[in-house]
């Protein structure tokens, strides 16, 4: 072989090696990655409510710079106490509760999402206002127990309960300062279901089957988007009602200042930060 044919075949592997290269596995872990580039940057707060009640407080103090409307939701992104947030109310339910939680990471760069707002009080220490603080959270509905799964848990998902973001339930316990002295505090499991919980059955089957301290629509939801995406997430939720018989004539006296409570939480978290 002549060195010109020699040098031309060397070429052409080495080529070959930078095509083979590329054309390797291209599964790229963008979620660890974009988290780790983003640390040194300004995080940018999520915060979902799923009812208009449940974000006019944190609407009416922050400073909306911009106010996008995509499809049925209505997203503000501005400043909250110094942080950059945005804000939106998801409406009722996981679904919505999950599509907003996934708007806010994919279109407006949520590096933590945070969830606020009233529940039905299952704890037998839980008085209405009180606050309850996730520790973690789990789908009270989700129901394979027929092929032997365990009540709450997805099938074939490495986790039952979504675990909460430590710093961030530490930051909310600080947050509660300020709050008014007849308002409790609690940290624990919140369970989350399709179901606006009024019978005192069902409710004490969810607080023995998931040591839940309330009941609520959507936490669960956002904690799931939270861990498929792997970043932070906390839920705040203030007691409404009791979850009983009569937990939809009570809701209505009380959601205005539960919701009070929780946004004063999340004030108070975001002044912390
Ligand atoms: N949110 C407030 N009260 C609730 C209840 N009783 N069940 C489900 N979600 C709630």
């Amino acid at each position: 072989m002549s060195l010109k044919q020699k040098v031309s075949c060397l070429i052409g592997a080495v080529f070959l090696a930078f095509l083979l290269a590329g054309c390797g596995d291209q599964t790229k872990d963008t979620g660890a990655a974009d988290q780790e580039e983003k640390k040194e940057e300004e995080k940018v707060i999520g915060i979902i409510g799923p009812m208009q009640v449940e974000i006019d407080i944190l609407h009416s103090h922050m400073e909306v710079e911009e106010t996008t409307k995509k499809g049925e939701l209505t997203f503000y992104e501005g400043n909250l106490e110094g942080q950059p947030i945005v804000l939106v109310k998801s409406g009722i339910g996981k679904v919505n509760a999950a599509s907003a939680a996934q708007m806010l990471i994919s279109d407006f760069e949520a590096d933590v999402l945070i969830n606020s707002g009233v529940a039905g009080g299952i704890h037998p220490d839980l008085g209405l206002g009180d606050i309850v603080i996730s520790t973690k959270t789990v789908h009270h509905d989700m129901d394979e127990t027929a092929k032997d799964f365990k009540p709450g848990q997805i099938p074939y998902m490495d986790t039952r309960y979504f675990e909460a973001d430590k710093d961030l339930v530490k930051l909310a316990e600080k947050g509660t300062k300020g709050l008014p002295d007849y308002v409790d505090v609690f940290k624990g499991p919140i369970a989350t279901g399709d179901q606006f919980i009024a019978s005192e059955e069902k409710t004490d089957w969810i607080y023995e089957t998931f040591d839940a301290y309330v009941v609520e629509m959507e936490g669960a939801a956002v904690g799931q988007v939270a861990y498929l995406n792997e970043i932070p997430y906390v839920v705040i939720r203030s007691a409404s009602d009791d979850a009983g018989e009569e937990a939809a004539g009570i809701q209505e006296n009380f959601v205005e200042e539960a919701a009070k409570n929780s946004s004063h939480v999340i004030e108070e978290m975001l002044k912390n930060l």
